[in-house]
């Protein structure tokens, strides 16, 4: 079967105003900023404010990332918006496509939590070679400090709001190179925002098992997407894992032997947005000029599910 190729282009971001740092936590719950950067290496984190909502963010962040490619709205056929916190639960991508004024775009929610943008990201490529789509735009969004007990310390430190952007397109040559997924539903209970009889929440973590988990799988799918897509670690130039813990991260670096110039860390300023936190990242180096045109990306999401997905691209 002959499929179409692929690229990844465009980025965009959108944070709320408001800055919480560890600081402000302290004199709410039983911490301090040592504590947490020491365990989590975050310093402040963004939260949701008055007057701003988790579409507003997302359109704003899908917004930027047509702009960078020159696309407009109307040339969007698909918006996935990867959210586990929507406006509405019947879903915020119609009201992102509203936003936008994308009318010709299909729009709809994809939840899986901290691997959400992952999945959208296969899911566009998947659309874009089987030549259904030209352009999907992929927005990760999430803000879950609306979810979280503020009053619960081992939970409230962590997360943060944000949205993230990318637009993935129909191309003669094909940059997407390969990919690979999972869950593990048995254990989904180590990491839970569920439904309690009368409402949602709050958000609830078994901290020690997610962190075993995570420094387990990760490097498990990375090498197996690396294999799909018949490359090695010397060829990866960056390396985009979700933003949960500082500590996740240099564990999965130490595994795999990644050099630490080449792995990107910003939750010490937004703490881990979920969705949002892949897309983030990659539009920080991008819009810093350190992400280039070729240059070979490979991201991984994990999370509640539980629930993990990497994929290896070039970028541009
Ligand atoms: N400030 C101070 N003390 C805290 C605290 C906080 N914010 N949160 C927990 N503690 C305390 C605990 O109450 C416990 O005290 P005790 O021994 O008196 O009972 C002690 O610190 C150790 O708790 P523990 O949960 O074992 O800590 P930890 O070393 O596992 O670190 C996490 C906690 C959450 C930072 C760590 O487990 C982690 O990063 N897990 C992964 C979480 C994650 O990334 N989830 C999202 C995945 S998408």
């Amino acid at each position: 079967m002959t499929t179409t190729g692929v690229r990844i282009w465009g980025y965009g971001a959108a944070v709320p105003a408001r800055r919480v740092t560890n600081e402000e936590l302290s004199r709410r719950v039983e911490t301090t900023d040592e504590w947490i950067q020491e365990r989590t290496g975050i310093r402040e984190r963004r939260v949701l404010g008055q007057g701003e909502s988790l579409a507003l963010l997302a359109a704003q962040a899908g917004e930027q990332a047509l702009a960078h490619t020159g696309l407009t709205p109307n040339d969007v056929d698909l918006i996935l918006l990867a959210t586990s916190t929507p406006d509405d639960l019947f879903g915020s991508a119609p009201q992102v496509q509203a936003l936008l004024g994308a009318t010709r775009a299909l729009a709809f929610d994809l939840t899986a939590a901290c691997s959400g943008f992952a999945f959208a990201l296969v899911t566009a490529a998947q659309f874009v070679q089987a030549g259904t789509y030209q352009n999907v735009l992929v927005i990760g969004a999430d803000v879950l400090t609306r979810w979280v007990d503020w009053g619960d310390r081992r939970t409230c430190i962590l997360f943060g709001d944000g949205a993230g952007a990318v637009v993935v397109s129909a191309s003669p040559v094909n940059h997407w190179l390969g990919w690979d997924g999972g869950t593990n539903g048995q254990d989904g209970h180590l990491l839970e925002l569920a439904y309690r009889g009368e409402h949602y929440g709050p958000v609830d973590m078994n901290g020690r098992e997610v962190y075993r988990f995570a420094v387990t799988t990760v490097p498990e799918v990375l090498a197996k997407a690396l294999h799909r897509a018949g490359l090695t670690i010397p060829d990866v130039d960056w390396w985009i894992l979700h933003q949960a813990n500082q500590r996740i991260l240099d564990a999965v670096a130490q595994r795999l032997g990644i050099p630490p110039a080449q792995t990107v860390s910003h939750m010490g300023d937004y703490g881990n947005t979920s969705a949002a936190s892949i897309p983030l990242a990659l539009a920080e180096i991008a819009s810093q000029g350190q992400l280039q045109s070729g240059q070979t990306v490979a991201i991984a999401g994990f999370g509640a599910g539980l629930s993990w997905g990497a994929a290896i691209f070039r970028w541009g």
